[in-house]
């Protein structure tokens, strides 16, 4: 799944930009690992109807980011671009300041603070234009980098769990790969929404998964979670190596949201397909409704947003490197300005 040989990565310098209509950003104009990714001066991107204009202030990096910037798995480079890739900036999570706002769009002004996503222009970049549908607006109390940690992460746990998994106070779930971006906050969110969690991860992650509030937790490295017969109203895999039969035996409903293999999710979703048992897989899309309750349940303190590390702008390539091990312990976040408070 992952590249093991990795090239050196460049070092980048960052160059101020030479006129107001133009931006630093981290592009990628091939297929490759994340030395194909480059610091450069690029034009801002335009602002179409129904878009915001955001000066970006934080990112957080996401597996979707490594496999828009590799170009896998290949099949999905019908929609990344065929030979190279379509969109000229990586990156999808963001959170900033709004610069400008287009025709159609309400409920956000000039200097607004907002966070989001987005799969169309590429967040990684000083400005990066979003349908506004895929902002909302920050608590004033909340910085920067927090929110920027939240939107696929935060969202996907949030409509696996709820949306999809329709988990109600009481109900019990197992969170399988409970120490990642998505776990991390899917723990959270569950025990926020009265249920009882059981998180799946490795022995390192033991304490990390019981400070998010876990009522029990396996490490998979000790116990066979294949052969763990315990059962629930709901089993979430983040991690995507659960089988059909696994699915059927640790839980009432399944959702899964992780990806192991082209093949394993095939067959997986394939056995659910010939059965009455409800298994649902789908790509999370962020929206200000689901934002927002976020950003609720962070300003309540109920979902705290885990930053393992942080880097910087330049620094970005390495924060690809590192998160495509797929062992971040909850978020990897970046900063566009190092001083930048709220
Ligand atoms: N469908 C969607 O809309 C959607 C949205 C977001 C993400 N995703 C997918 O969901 C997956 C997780 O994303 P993420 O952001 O949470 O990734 P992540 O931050 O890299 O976390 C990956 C986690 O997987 C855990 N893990 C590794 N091996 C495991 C195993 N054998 N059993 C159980 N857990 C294991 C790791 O925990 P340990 O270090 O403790 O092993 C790590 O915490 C990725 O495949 C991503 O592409 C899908």
């Amino acid at each position: 799944m992952v590249a093991q040989s990795r090239k050196t990565l460049a070092t980048f310098e960052i160059i101020e930009p030479v006129s107001t209509q133009s931006m630093k950003a981290i592009t990628k104009y091939r297929y490759g690992g994340p030395e194909v990714l480059q610091l450069k001066d690029i034009e801002k991107p335009e602002l179409k109807e129904g878009d915001l204009l955001i000066r970006v202030m934080a990112n957080s990096a996401n597996p979707a980011d490594w496999h828009i910037m590799r170009g896998e798995p290949v099949l999905a480079r019908f929609a990344f671009g065929l030979l190279k890739p379509k969109v000229e900036v990586l990156g999808c999570d963001f959170a900033g300041v709004v610069d400008a706002v287009g025709d159609g769009v309400t409920g956000f002004r000039a200097g607004d603070r907002v966070f989001g996503e987005t799969l169309r222009t590429g967040a990684f970049a000083e400005f990066t234009a979003v349908p506004a549908k895929a902002c909302a607006k920050m608590p004033d109390e909340l910085e920067f980098i927090q929110m920027a940690c939240i939107p696929i992460a935060g969202v996907t746990a949030l409509q696996a769990l709820i949306t999809h998994g329709k988990l109600e106070k009481g109900q019990s779930v197992l969170i399988n790969g409970s120490s990642g971006g998505v776990g991390h906050f899917a723990v959270q969110i569950a025990k926020a929404y009265g249920a009882k969690v059981t998180g799946v991860c490795s022995s390192r992650n033991r304490d990390f998964v019981q400070s998010l509030g876990a009522d029990e937790v396996i490490a998979y490295d000790e116990q066979n979670i294949h052969q763990y017969s315990g059962k629930h109203d709901l089993v979430l895999d983040t991690h995507g190596n659960l089988t059909f039969q696994d699915y059927l035996r640790m839980g009432r409903q399944g959702v899964s949201i992780g990806f192991t293999s082209m093949g394993h999710m095939l067959r997986t979703q394939l056995r659910a397909g010939f059965s009455k048992y409800s298994l649902t897989q789908f790509t999370a899309e962020a929206n200000t409704r689901d934002l927002e309750t976020l950003a609720a349940l962070v300003l309540e303190g109920k979902v705290i947003p885990h930053i393992e590390k942080t880097y910087t702008a330049s620094e970005i390539p390495q924060a690809i490197a590192y998160i495509e091990a797929m062992r971040t312990r909850g978020k990897v976040a970046m900063l566009w300005e190092e001083e930048v408070e709220k």
